[in-house]
């Protein structure tokens, strides 16, 4: 059974991936809206990426016998400075995530909460992944510095990625 205290943590954790979500569909048509088409589309796979994450919470919550008490999701920034702007507050947020998954993660552990512990463990992993990401792009945006071509080149590979949908979530 979880305790009141892990439950509304939890929550508020679906609610910081829904948060993430949104953030990451403004950027997306931000990036769009300034011609960064490839862009426009990593942060829209972005996008996908924290529904899935929000809804791992979501189904983590229901399979415990609790139920979700969703929460108003704050409205991200409608603006952004450039692209490497927008990365930068991209890996900050992910930085953010990843500290509060932390503390989570120490909430499970102090309770003794084991399928909790595990269950958090997947995101553990993944917020080194998203931060690695991030800094990858960032660290290419800095060399290429104002060179419009280089920033061409990196928005066409930007427009490589492709969202995975987990097995669970397949049809
Ligand atoms: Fe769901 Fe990007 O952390």
């Amino acid at each position: 059974m979880l305790s009141k205290r892990l439950i509304a943590a939890l929550n508020k954790q679906l609610n910081n991936e829904l948060y993430s979500a949104y953030l990451y569909l403004s950027m997306s048509s931000y990036a769009g809206s300034i011609g960064l088409k490839g862009s426009a589309n990593w942060f829209m796979v972005q996008y996908q990426e924290e529904m899935v994450h929000a809804m791992k919470f979501f189904s983590f919550i229901n399979s415990r016998g609790e139920h979700v008490e969703l929460a108003a999701v704050a409205a991200p920034p409608t603006e952004f400075p450039s692209l490497l702007g927008m990365l930068e507050q991209t890996l900050a947020h992910e930085q953010f995530i990843t500290s509060s998954i932390n503390e989570l993660t120490d909430l499970a552990l102090s309770e003794k909460d084991h399928a909790t512990n595990i269950f958090l463990q997947w995101f553990v992993t993944e917020q080194i992944e998203e931060e690695e990401n991030d800094r990858d792009i960032i660290g290419k945006l800095k060399l290429i510095g104002d060179n419009g071509q280089g920033l061409l080149m990196l928005d066409a590979e930007m427009a490589a990625r492709v969202f995975v949908p987990p097995p669970t979530a397949a049809p």
